[in-house]
């Protein structure tokens, strides 16, 4: 048996600007990961099981179009990698919440490329394997800008700008985080789509969102890398009400940001596509545990706290 692992991750400023061109900034979640374990069975043909995503299915490497993203990541690797097996079983579990905006499809694709890629005997460059997983998330997100792929398959914290190879993003003191889940699944293909729609209708007043997101983004950037976490927080609920504005909040998500602030938190946001899943506060450790704490009493289903360095 074979087995390799990949992270969540979280969005930490410029989600959704960044599908448009604009910088943001993202760091993987290492303790909550998805996990693919392969295993070389006597039945002929492929076979995935993930009962957390409720599917168990043969993989069709025969047809031409595949429509199931834990198939296609299948047939990518042995196209890449020009192996061919018809005998063996992956499967696949994840602590990752699913839709909640962790890259938790992301995260599953390059577990089960990785585990792949050991079970065959072949390795597979980061760059190659983030390209492949790219592909995968289109069937995801429709036209994602390729920062969730990035900073799973990387497993590191990065500055990102679409199109160019991502910049290392090092923080001079470590970053303390709670994230809270709402608990509420949401599609992050609905909430690109929805401020395409905003941009469409508007573009003018959402293109001065988004320079005020790229603005924020690079001092963020420089804030982390210097060390002041106080003014970072007003950065970053400043990001909330600029993602507010592009529509993809939610009332449990406003919620859970006043809420972290009202505890003590530095700033909150929501992060990742929004409308749903998580929000993160920045926290110190003395606020920590207070932060993580209003936040379940106001509706988070799970708080998990992390550190960036
Ligand atoms: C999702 O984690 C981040 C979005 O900006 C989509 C993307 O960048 O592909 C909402």
């Amino acid at each position: 048996m074979t087995q390799a692992s990949a992270p969540a991750k979280i969005i930490l400023f410029g989600e959704h600007a960044v599908v448009y061109g604009c910088p943001a900034l993202a760091a993987p979640v290492s303790s909550l990961r998805a996990y693919a374990d392969v295993v070389a069975q006597s039945n002929p043909g492929i076979v995935i099981h993930a009962p957390a995503f409720g599917q168990a299915l043969p993989v069709g490497l025969d047809v031409d179009i595949v429509d199931n993203a834990l198939a296609l990541t299948v047939r990518l690797v042995l196209t890449a990698t020009g192996k061919t097996t018809d005998a063996l079983a992956i499967h696949l579990h994840s602590d990752i919440p699913i839709a909640s905006g962790m890259g938790s499809g992301a995260a599953v694709s390059t577990a089960i490329a990785r585990a792949l890629c050991a079970h065959l005997g072949v390795s597979m460059t980061d760059q190659a394997l983030n390209e492949l997983v790219y592909e995968v998330e289109k069937l995801h997100h429709g036209n994602p800008s390729g920062i969730d792929n990035t900073v799973i398959v990387y497993e590191k914290p990065v500055y990102f700008v679409r199109g160019q190879i991502p910049a290392p993003l090092t923080p001079k003191t470590p970053i303390h985080l709670v994230i809270g889940d709402t608990g509420r699944a949401a599609s992050t293909r609905d909430a690109v789509a929805g401020v395409r729609a905003r941009y469409d209708a508007d573009t003018v007043a959402v293109s001065h969102i988004f320079a005020e997101i790229r603005q924020i983004v690079t001092d963020a950037r420089q804030l982390i890398e210097t060390g002041t976490p106080a003014q970072l927080g007003v950065l970053m609920t400043r990001n909330h009400e600029l993602l507010r504005a592009l529509t993809v909040s939610s009332p449990e998500l406003d919620h859970l940001v006043k809420a972290a602030l009202a505890a003590g938190a530095l700033g909150a946001k929501l992060s990742g596509g929004g409308r749903g899943g998580i929000m993160i506060a920045l926290v110190t450790p003395e606020t920590t545990s207070a932060v993580a704490q209003a936040l379940r009493h106001s509706g988070a289903v799970k708080t998990i706290e992390t550190e960036i360095t």
